[in-house]
């Protein structure tokens, strides 16, 4: 029986594939190549599954993994947020990634402990991927080498920011009054109000994310709190 939709179906699939095929940029199916290795001296364990890893394939990916991460853990932290360097902006005169280091560089000029400014840096890392819960990003993130303050801090901080949300409609402004009394409230309060719902200007004085490099490598060579899951 002749449908008219089906057919009009069949065409758009047919359309689209070929347009797919045609794109040299495209090609269906994906081969992908062995990615190479971190250090030539390095050996791959090719087997399809974990389930078929022997002992002495644990062997060589534990003493792999340790150097790989060593290496390349906090080069990709900083890349988080330097991936967003030349990103526009939507209303103020900074985009995110000037903003947190405008928030670490007030931090750094109150001589705050490092702790305060790395965290004050990475506050807003994921502002605009998980813009909903960009508190709990970077909470998890910098979790296992931070104070419990520093953590309630960071999940909570977007909440806290309501309070400065003047004239703004339906915006409880005083929805952080929940933790009054909390130990972290005043901390948690003073971070917001020193240090990011005012380091929103590009006229400030704003250090380059050199300056706290070395900071920041400092931090994560720490040795991480052991996390865990109930
Ligand atoms: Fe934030
Ligand atoms: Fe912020």
């Amino acid at each position: 029986m002749y449908c008219l939709l089906c057919n009009i179906v069949a065409y758009y699939s047919n359309f689209v594939v070929n347009k797919i095929n045609s794109d040299e940029n495209f090609q269906v199916p994906y081969k992908a190549k062995p990615t190479p290795l971190a250090h030539a001296d390095w050996q791959y364990v090719n087997k399809r599954c974990l389930d078929d890893y022997k002992a002495k394939d644990w062997e060589v990916l534990d003493h792999q993994r340790k150097q790989y991460y060593d290496e390349q853990m906090v080069d990709q932290i900083l890349r988080m947020l330097t991936c967003q360097k030349d990103d526009p902006g939507y209303v103020y005169t900074v985009n995110n990634y000037l903003h947190c280091l405008q928030t670490a560089t007030r931090m750094l000029r109150d001589e705050r402990p490092e702790e305060d400014v790395v965290v004050g840096l990475f506050h807003d890392v994921g502002f605009i991927t998980c813009n909903e819960t960009h508190g709990e990003f970077a909470a998890t993130l910098l979790r296992p080498y931070i104070s419990e303050r520093n953590y309630w801090m960071l999940i909570r901080h977007a909440v806290f920011q309501q309070y400065h949300f003047h004239e703004l409609e339906g915006c409880n402004r005083h929805e952080r009054d929940k933790w009054k009394g909390h130990p972290y409230f005043a901390w948690t309060a003073e971070f917001v109000d020193k240090y990011d719902q005012t380091t929103i200007n590009y006229d400030d004085e704003i250090l380059p994310i050199e300056a706290f490099e070395p900071m920041v490598r400092r931090f994560f060579a720490k040795q991480p709190h052991r996390i865990t899951y109930e």
